[in-house]
Formats: C-alpha cells, structure tokens, sequence
C-alpha cells in the first residue's frame, strides 16, 4: 500500500432534492414519480439504465389482475407470506400486492407491450407458489411479455424518466454515502468513470436502488454488475443489514453457465426429471409439483443429486423438459429461453431437455426498510428508527415482503410498489429546492481515503483471486444446504478471504475507465455482505425458507420469527441483534395469515 501523500481531488458539486442510485426497475420507478411531483432528481447509475440486471427479468410480475380465473389480492398475499415462511412484514406485504392492481395498469399505460389473451387482456401464468382460495388451484398471477418482461418494463419507464425530465448521470460510479456527524445522510460521492472526475452529489434523500450482491457467490443468475454497492455504502455508513442469511437458489439456472432459465417455463407446463426419468417433484409437493416454492423446488433437486439420481456422466444435475410444449407454445411464450439454451447448453428445446441446477439468483435480505422506503434501523430488539435522508428499494433494500423465501414474479412486482411508494413518501416530505445544510469535512474525507487506499494498492493479490475465493467460500458453505460445521468452516475460510483483501493489488491508479479499480470498489462491497450473509447463517439456528439447517431441520417460530439485524463492526467482526417481524396488516381489508406449516 502507497503511503505518499497522493494529490487532493477537485471535486464537482451538485445539488438536489433528490438522488437516486441505480436504473433498474425500482430506480427508475422512484426516479420517473420524484421527476413528476417536481423533485429536483438525479439518478446516478454505474451502467446504462436499460443495461441494469431488471433486463434479464424473465418470466413476469404478479398482480391478481384476474385476466385468466378468479384472482384475489388477499390470496395473494396469503401465498406471498406462505411462500416467506412466515418472515415476512404483514402490513408490507398487504401494501406491495393491493398496490400491484394499479402498478400494473399503469405500466400498461405506460406503454408496456405485455402479451395478450385472444380478448386483448393482459396475458397471465402460473408461478411457483401462486394458489387460488388460500392454498387452492394454482392462480395465473404472473403478467408476462412472452419471457422477456424485465426488458420490456425497463426500457418503457428509462423512456417515462426522459419523458418527466429527470436527470442522468450515466456510468458514475458511487463511492460512498456522504454522513453527518448523528448518522444522517446527506448525499453520495461518485465517480464518473469516463473523466476520472470525481462529483459531491447533496441531496435531502438518497435513495438506493442498486440490486443484489449475488456475485458474492460462484454460480449466480445475477449480472457481474451485481455487486450490491448500496448494500456496501450501508455498511461503511454503520447501518445493519438485514435478513442476510436468505439468499434464493433458482431452480434453474443453466447447468455450467448459471444462465436463467425462467420458473415460467415450468408455468407453462414444463418438468422436471431425474437420472430415471422420474418426475420426482410429485414426491416432494404433491399438490404444486414443479411449482412449488423455489426453495422447496431446489431444496428437492439438491436431494435428487445427493442421492444418486442427478443425470449426465457426474449424475449432478437436472433435466428440464420443455419438448413436449411444441414449438409453437415455445416460440409464442418462451422465445428468450430457447434460445438461452441453445447457446449456452447447446440444446434445442423442442427436442432434448435443458441440463439444469439450483443456482444463486435473489437476495431476501439487504437494507432494512419500511413500506415507504425509508431505512428503519432496531437498536433495542422492539422499535424501529428511521435514518435520516437514506431510502432503499428493489433488492438492495429489505422491506421485508420476501421473509425467507420470495416467490417467482413478486420481485418485479417489488421494484415497481416500492420505487413508486419511495417516489409518493418524498413528495410528501420534501420541499422542491430547500437548502442544503454544510456538512463536516470528515463526511466525505472518508471516502476519499478509501479511495486512494484502493487506487494505490500495491499488494501482490489480484483482486480476481480474492473475489474467486470469496465466491467459491459462499457456493460451497453458504448454500442450498447448511450445516453448523459447514458454517463454521465457511466463516474461517471468509475471514481469510476477506483478510487477503489487505494485500490486494490494483494494477493502475487512473480513475479513468479503470476496470480493475472499479471491481476492487465492488469486490469490497461484496465481501462486507458476504461476511454478513454467512454470520447470519451462523446464528439462526432453525430452518426456515431459503435457510435450511441440517441440524436445525424445523422451523422454530417461538425463537426465531424475527428479523436478523447485522452489522460489520470491523473487518472481520459482526454484532447480531434482531427485530420483531410485523404479524399486523395495515387496515381491516384484510386479516392477519397466523403461522402453519408449510406444505405445497
Ligand atoms: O424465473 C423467472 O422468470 C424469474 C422471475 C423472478 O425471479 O421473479
């Protein structure tokens, strides 16, 4: 590491009401509804907004539209806590799915080009986990454009953003949230990667909307840009995170490549098989099958390979069969997967099954919120405090809607409640064009530090051996399964992992277009919340979701129905402490779901 003093940076100053930190789905919803109440908005995004990972959305957003059958939100809200295990925030969840009828339209409206019943109506399809009548029929819930919804919604409100004028700053990079001395925020540092430059954005609420870490582990679904830097600026700025231990596993991810191959492919009638082409998803949920909840879904796959009936020459995967769909079906509904699979399987799906494994794909937990997008922090086990200035959204954020286990198509259901509730909640309590107050140097001194220790670091680890370590320490400790010693191990080898980092190398200081910078910023973040995930995994001692404890094998509502909160108090240290989770709805419109177990 340099110890020379290195030259001081000159600095571009902004400010706004409002600043916004990623262009998925979630960023953009806040960004277009902040740009039309007249907030003075910036959105700051690392990539191209219609880059953002909401464009590898497959298979749709649930609403209880009732296009094709009978549909009810409160069943819908019944099978969202069903599916969370019970972890789940009642009166969020009540919020994100009566709010989903009129997201909807208004997504409609806006111009998204969803798939049609013959009538014209919004076409709809079954999801894992989607029941009519409380745990009845199975609900088509899940509003598609064929298998390519995220991109159709991403690129439809990045044009509603330029419509209401709100301003981008494209392929910035943000450092750090910038802090008053009582914890508040007050704005972000970021850097704009193609001058070098770096920009002081003040705002009266920054709003992070920067997805999932799921880069953290080996095999994921998620983009390489999925480094969860909101979550990382969080935990630099002393705030818990939440919920961390619930990391999803798709069912089906490419075999080898992690590509997605959406639920919605077993939505439209496809299955699964073993080694003796058994469709072994009757055994393990004889009413859902195939759409059962993922973690049901990959806990059984897992256990089919385990047991010696995976295929192929290692028996350690699965097949998917779509073929007998038919082309048609496959070409009409399913044209993005076909041909997914044709390039990175090698596999015509009309003929041959998809070699398929569980595979990283959401993170339940992340930034403590409530319904409105604000950061709540627990510091005495009971009452939630909101911290001044700071929003969340989308899968940076934890609200929690999820609990333990989120269902397929609730997530782009999500990023669009919850943008637009952060979007209405500082309509609400921002003036357009107050005063910015003067904040501490040390406020943004700290980033800067970080910056420069990053830039000159002249250890001898590549940052790409750490980050291959990091990942292969979470897929192999922190997975499907989890077991106290796996744990154990996993947290030893993490802090090794992690102590590496002191001696990372970064290859070249420029600011400019630096790769191997930009990825040490983002190996940081990931490591500071894989630490959390695994030390959360650590101390909840029960099964629940996507938490399934070898040696805890129940779930243990009288200890553990609560929230983790965890915060990185040192390199390698955590504090753990816990919230109640909200066994309340919002109003009498609907009833409170009490805890049972959870068949499907
Ligand atoms: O399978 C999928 O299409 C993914 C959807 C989701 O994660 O919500």
């Amino acid at each position: 590491m340099s110890t020379a003093t290195q030259p001081a940076y000159k600095i571009v100053h902004h400010e706004y009401d409002v600043v916004v930190v990623g262009a998925g789905g979630a960023g953009l919803r806040a960004t277009v509804g902040l740009a039309q109440s007249g907030l003075k908005t910036a959105n700051i995004t690392k990539v191209f907004p219609t880059r953002s990972h909401t464009v590898a959305a497959q298979g749709g957003i649930s609403a209880a539209l009732g296009n094709m059958g009978a549909d009810d939100w409160r069943w819908h809200m019944y099978d969202t806590i069903k599916g969370s295990d019970w972890l789940g925030d009642q009166d969020a969840i009540q919020y994100m799915v009566r709010e989903a009828l009129p997201a909807i339209i208004e997504l409609e409206h806006w111009g998204v080009p969803f798939s049609r019943t013959p009538e014209g109506k919004i076409y709809q399809r079954p999801f894992g986990g989607m029941t009519t009548n409380f745990g009845g029929p199975p609900a088509q819930r899940t509003c598609a454009a064929a298998d390519r919804t995220g991109h159709a919604m991403l690129h439809t409100m990045y044009q509603q953003a330029l419509k209401a004028r709100a301003e981008f700053f494209i392929e910035y990079f943000a450092l750090d949230l910038l802090t008053d001395a009582d914890g508040s925020i007050h704005g972000v540092l970021a850097l704009d990667q193609s001058t070098g430059e770096l920009h002081r954005f003040r705002a009266h609420q920054v709003i992070l909307a920067t997805g999932g870490y799921g880069r953290a582990y080996f095999s994921a679904t998620s983009a390489h840009t999925c480094t969860g830097d909101g979550g990382g600026m969080a935990i630099r700025a002393g705030i818990p995170l939440q919920d961390m231990e619930f990391v999803q596993f798709h069912p089906t991810g490419i075999y080898g490549s992690g590509c997605l191959i959406t639920e919605g492919s077993r939505g439209e009638g496809g299955y699964l098989t073993n080694s003796n082409g058994e469709r072994f998803m009757e055994r393990y949920a004889p009413n859902a099958k195939d759409l059962a909840s993922r973690d049901v879904v990959s806990r059984s796959m897992t256990i089919e390979i385990r047991e010696g009936r995976g295929v192929g020459p290692e028996k350690d995967h699965i097949h998917l069969n779509l073929q007998h769909l038919g082309p048609e079906v496959l070409h009409k509904r399913l044209p993005g997967i076909s041909e997914t699979a044709k390039i990175f399987a090698n596999v015509d799906v009309t003929k041959e099954p998809i070699p398929v494994l569980p595979t990283v794909h959401y993170n339940m937990g992340g930034i403590p919120c409530n319904f409105h997008g604000e950061v709540v922090t627990c510091t005495d086990g009971k009452t939630d405090t909101v911290i001044p200035g700071l929003m969340a959204v989308g899968e940076a954020a934890c609200v929690s809607v999820h609990g333990a286990n989120r269902l397929g198509s609730n997530s782009l259901l999500d990023l669009v409640v919850f943008g637009r509730a952060a979007g209405l909640r500082c309509a609400d309590t921002l003036k357009a064009g107050q005063k910015h107050k003067t904040l501490p140097k040390e406020s943004e001194e700290k980033a800067l530090a970080r910056l420069d220790h990053l830039r000159y670091a002249k250890g001898a680890t590549p940052t790409s051996k750490i980050r291959l370590a990091m990942q292969k320490t979470m897929q192999q400790h922190a997975a499907v399964f989890r077991t106290t010693k796996s744990l154990d191990e996993g947290m030893v080898k993490l802090k090794d992992d992690i102590k590496l980092f002191d001696d990372v190398h970064v290859s070249d200081h420029s600011l400019v277009w630096n790769s191997d910078l930009i990825e040490t910023l983002e190996l940081d973040n990931l490591l500071g919340q894989a630490l959390l995930t695994m030390a959360g995994a650590q101390n909840r001692k029960e099964s629940r979701g996507a938490h399934a404890h070898e040696d805890f094998p129940e779930r243990d509502d009288q200890h553990w129905m609560k929230h983790t909160l965890a915060w990185r108090t040192a390199d390698t240290e955590v504090k753990i402490d816990y919230r109640p989770v909200h066994l309340y709805t919002l109003d009498t419109d609907a009833d409170v779901v009490p805890p049972k177990k959870r068949t499907y």
